[in-house]
């Protein structure tokens, strides 16, 4: 079986080609406000990572980490926007991989570089110097991690005094008539099970890590309050992952099955972290 982590990395290697074919290069969920205007999720997706950016108050010839960073989409992006260097880290190569061809397609190799980093390298971090970085930014990665606080305590060596961390992520909730841990596992389990992610937090359990990690916590927000989160994969599957038949169909087609019933459920949301390290 190996580790949670090395599980999470294999699994990359069938769904990466799956969801880019399915997502394109923006994996994430968008903002709410953009997606109720129309906005396609790639559309939305990005006017979520400016957000970030500017929660950041990210500065052109800033350096900053992108943890998670998928097939590249956002980590280009958000470097396009803000004028920082950006290093995209995966556990992942093929994901590596795709991700920098995207960026030369984009002309932004100058600017931005990603890195295959070893299944558990996200507890330490020890590739950044102490105080060195002036963002890290998560999107839908650290849900991944069996070990999210080592991840926070890390993030917080690595920032220079001042600088934030700004995060998205895949969380659960207590929703309409499922108020019980028990209640609301009956759908998260599923989805844990087969898009392989070891648990899903909370609002408040990811604000109290980041705390106890000694960030101030500015920002923790559920993005769907009181709605159902459909986002970056709508119900009406315009995307067509229901008629995808890749390698290993039969888990992305599951994937998206357990993840629509926790989605209609209500259980499943996605949260919005932004913290600052002390001067
Ligand atoms: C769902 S993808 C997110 C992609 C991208 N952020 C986006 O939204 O388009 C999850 C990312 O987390 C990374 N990841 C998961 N576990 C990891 C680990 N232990 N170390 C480093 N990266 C990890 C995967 O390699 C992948 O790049």
């Amino acid at each position: 079986m190996g580790t949670v982590e090395a599980q999470v990395r294999t699994y990359y290697d069938t769904a990466g080609p799956a969801y880019s074919q399915l997502m394109g290069p923006f994996w994430h969920h968008g903002d709410l406000e953009s997606e109720t205007a129309g906005l396609s999720p790639a559309e939305a997706a990005k006017a979520l990572a400016l957000k970030q950016i500017k929660a950041a108050d990210l500065q052109p010839g800033g350096t900053a980490l992108d943890f998670g960073s998928g097939v590249g989409g956002t980590t280009v992006y958000m470097a396009s926007i803000s004028g920082a260097s950006f290093v995209g880290l995966s556990n992942n190569e093929w994901l590596s991989e795709q991700a920098r061809q995207y960026c030369a397609e984009q002309g932004m190799s100058s600017q931005v570089s990603f890195l295959t980093a070893g299944d558990e390298d996200y507890k330490t971090l020890v590739a950044w110097p102490t105080d060195s970085l002036d963002m890290v930014s998560f999107f839908e990665s650290v849900c991944h991690l069996p070990d999210k606080a080592s991840f926070f305590r890390a993030v917080f060596r690595i920032l220079k005094p001042g600088a934030r961390l700004v995060g998205v992520d895949w969380l659960q909730r207590a929703f309409g008539e499922y108020q019980t841990d028990e209640q609301i596992a009956q759908w998260m389990r599923p989805v844990e099970e087969v898009i392989s992610i070891p648990g899903h937090g909370t609002v408040d359990s990811y604000r109290e890590m980041i705390e106890a990690a000694g960030f101030v916590v500015e920002i923790a927000e559920d993005l769907y309050p009181g709605v159902e989160c459909w986002g970056s994969t709508p119900p009406d599957d315009g995307q067509g992952w229901g008629s995808y038949d890749g390698e290993l169909s039969t888990v992305i087609h599951d994937g998206k099955r357990v993840l629509d019933a926790a989605r209609a459920a209500g259980v499943f949301t996605v949260g919005r972290f932004v913290a600052r390290k002390p001067e």
